[in-house]
C-alpha cells in the first residue's frame, strides 16, 4: 500500500430533515485494496458514498484525495477526479445500445459517428482485458440484469475511474455471476484502483475485501481488517450484540407428506411454461428449503399452492386433503399458513392497521364475533398478545402497516400466520430486505413451528438462510427440481445446480 491514501474522508456528517445519516464518519482507502462499507439497511452507506460522488454536499467534515483537500459539487466533478459509481439501480438508457450510453455525456470535438465507433472498440478492449465481454451494438433493454451491471462498470472504467465505488453490487446478481464479478474486481485491485464495496451479505465481505467499515445508524461501529474477522463477529458489529446467525434445531421426529405435489404443470403470466412436471414432499417437523434464482418458478409455485393461480395438471393436497385448483379461503381451511414474497402487495395491506392487519384471515372465527358483529375487545387482547409474542415493533396497535420497517411487516405476518397451527406453512424470502435482528428472531420462529410438527416450505434465495433453517434442500431451475439434497452439499455444488447443472455434473466439477 502507498503512504498516502488515494481517499480520506474525515468527520462526515449529512443530516436529512429528522434523519443523522452520516454522524463524524472516517473512512480512508488506499490504491490496490477494497474497504468494505458493511451495515443494515438504512445505516447511512449509500449517503456517506453521495457525498463522495458530489451527489449530496456533508453538512460537516472534510475529504480529501491523494493527500488535497477537494470539494466535490457534482458526478461530473467526481469523475473529474476519477472516481466512478455504480448505484444500486443503473443509470443506463433502455433505448439505446451499449456504445451510446458508454458514449453519453462524454466531451467530444469529433463528431458523433467516428466517436461511436472508437468507444465500441474501446468497450472491446476494456471487456476483453476485465472479463467484462459484452457486445457494444446490442440495445440495453435487451440485456440480462449482469450484462447491464458490466455495461456500468465499462462505463466507469472508459471514464478512466481510479477509485470504483460499488453500492450493493451483488444484490442482482446469481452466484456464478457473483464469482466473475469477483474475479473483475480483483483484476481492478491488481492494476492498482481501489474499491469500495458495499454489501450486507457477510460471506461476500469475508471473500472480497482487505478492510471493513461498519455503520450502524450513521455511525461507525467497528472497523476490521478482514483477516481475524468472522461472518458472527461482523454480524454483532452490524447489530451491537451477539446475533445467531443460524438458528438452534432441535432434533424432531418427522410424520407424514403434509404438503404432497406430483406431475404439477403451470402456465405463468405470459403463456409460458413456468412450473413444468414438479413432484415434492414436505413432511410434518422438517423445513424443507426451496433454493434458486427467484424467477424460476419458486413464486408461481407458492401461489398455485396457495390457491391464487391455476394448474394446468398435477395435483397439490394438504393434510391428505386434494386442493389442487382450490380457492385460497379452502386452501387455508386445509392448514396452508401463507407468508407472501410480496409483503406489501400481497402479504398486508399498508394503509390498514396493525391489528386491522393481524386480523385479516381470522374475521369469520367465532372468537371474534359477537351476535354476528365483530367483537372489538377481542380483537384488540388478541392482535397485543400476537404484537408483544412475535416482539412487533410499533408505536400502537393503530398505526398503519405501511409505516412499519420492512423486518416488523414481515414479523407481523408471520405472527399473524402462525396464529393457528398450520398443517403447512410456505415462506417465501422470509428475511429478504430485514434486518439481522428480526432474521435471527424469524428463524427462530420458523424452528419452533418445526417442533409443532408443521410441515415448512422455505423459498429464499440466500442460500445462509437455506443452509441454516433446512432439512433438505431442492434446487429449482426452469421450473423443474434440480435435485434434492441434504445441508453436506457445499456451496459451489449447490450454485452449480442452481444455474441448471444436475447434481451428478455439479459433484464431477
Ligand atoms: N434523500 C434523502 N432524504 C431523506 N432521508 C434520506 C435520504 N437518503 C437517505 N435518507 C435516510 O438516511 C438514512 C441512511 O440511508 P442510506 O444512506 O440510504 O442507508 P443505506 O445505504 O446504508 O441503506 C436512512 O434513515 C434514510 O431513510
Ligand atoms: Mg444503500
Amino acid at each position: 500500500m502507498a503512504d498516502v491514501p488515494m481517499l480520506e474522508m474525515k468527520g462526515i456528517t449529512k443530516r436529512f430533515p429528522g434523519v443523522l445519516a452520516n454522524d463524524n464518519v472516517d473512512f480512508d482507502l488506499y490504491a490496490g485494496e477494497v474497504h468494505t462499507l458493511l451495515g443494515e439497511n438504512g445505516a447511512g452507506k449509500s449517503t456517506l458514498m453521495k457525498v463522495l460522488y458530489g451527489l449530496y454536499q456533508a453538512d460537516e467534515g472534510e475529504m480529501r484525495l491523494n493527500g488535497e483537500p477537494v470539494t466535490i459539487t457534482s458526478p461530473t466533478s467526481a469523475i473529474e477526479h476519477n472516481i466512478g459509481m455504480i448505484h444500486q439501480h443503473f443509470m443506463l438508457v433502455d433505448t439505446l445500445t451499449v456504445a451510446e450510453n458508454v458514449a453519453l455525456g462524454l466531451h467530444s470535438s469529433r463528431g458523433a459517428l467516428t466517436d461511436l465507433d472508437a468507444v465500441s472498440e474501446k468497450i472491446v478492449d476494456l471487456g476483453s482485458q476485465y472479463g467484462l465481454e459484452i457486445d457494444p451494438a446490442a440495445t440495453v433493454w435487451q440485456l440480462a440484469v449482469g450484462q447491464k451491471q458490466r455495461v456500468e462498470i465499462i462505463k466507469a472504467l472508459y471514464r478512466e475511474a481510479q477509485l470504483l465505488i460499488l453500492d450493493e453490487p451483488t444484490a442482482v446478481l446469481t452466484p456464478q455471476e457473483v464469482d466473475q464479478l469477483f474475479e473483475t474486481l480483483n483484476q481492478m485491485t491488481a492494476d492498482g484502483r481501489g474499491l469500495i464495496f458495499i454489501s450486507h451479505k457477510l460471506h461476500e465481505v469475508l471473500a472480497l475485501s482487505d478492510r471493513i467499515t461498519v455503520l450502524r445508524q450513521g455511525r461507525v461501529t467497528g472497523y476490521t481488517t478482514t483477516e481475524g474477522a468472522t461472518r458472527a463477529s461482523l454480524a454483532s458489529m452490524m447489530v451491537g450484540r451477539d446475533v445467531k446467525l443460524a438458528p438452534d434445531k432441535p432434533e424432531v421426529e418427522t410424520g407424514s407428506a403434509a404438503l404432497e405435489i406430483t406431475g404439477l404443470r403451470v402456465i405463468g403470466d405470459r403463456g409460458n411454461v413456468v412450473i413444468d412436471g414438479l413432484d415434492l414432499d414436505v413432511r410434518r417437523g422438517e423445513i424443507l428449503g426451496i433454493a434458486g434464482v427467484s424467477g424460476n418458478g419458486q413464486r408461481e409455485l407458492a401461489e398455485t399452492i396457495a390457491g391464487l393461480r391455476d394448474a394446468e395438471a398435477g395435483s397439490i393436497s394438504i393434510a391428505g386433503t386434494d386442493v389442487t385448483n382450490g380457492r385460497p379461503v379452502d386452501v387455508r381451511a386445509a392448514g396452508l399458513a401463507y407468508v407472501p414474497e410480496g409483503r406489501m402487495k400481497d402479504g398486508s395491506i399498508g394503509l390498514f392497521t396493525v391489528a386491522e392487519n393481524l386480523l385479516l384471515i381470522d374475521h369469520n372465527s367465532k372468537e371474534f364475533l359477537d351476535a354476528g358483529l365483530l367483537n372489538f375487545d377481542a380483537i384488540r387482547t388478541h392482535s397485543q398478545t400476537l404484537v408483544d409474542e412475535f416482539a412487533v415493533k410499533t408505536p400502537s396497535l393503530d398505526t398503519p402497516v405501511r409505516s412499519l420497517s420492512g423486518g416488523n411487516i414481515q414479523k407481523l405476518i408471520l405472527a399473524r400466520e402462525l396464529s393457528g397451527t398450520p398443517n403447512v406453512l410456505i415462506a417465501s424470502q422470509p428475511t429478504r430486505g430485514v434486518d439481522i435482528g428480526a432474521a435471527e428472531y424469524i428463524h427462530k420462529r420458523l424452528v419452533a413451528q418445526r417442533s409443532e410438527d408443521t410441515a415448512i416450505l422455505v423459498i429464499s434465495e440466500d442460500l445462509d438462510e437455506i443452509f441454516g433453517l433446512s432439512d433438505r434442500i431442492a434446487v429449482m431451475y426452469e421450473g423443474r427440481i434440480m435435485g434434492i439434497v441434504d445441508t453436506s452439499i457445499t456451496r459451489e455444488e449447490i450454485g452449480l445446480m442452481m444455474a441448471g447443472v444436475t447434481r451428478e455434473e455439479a459433484a464431477a466439477g
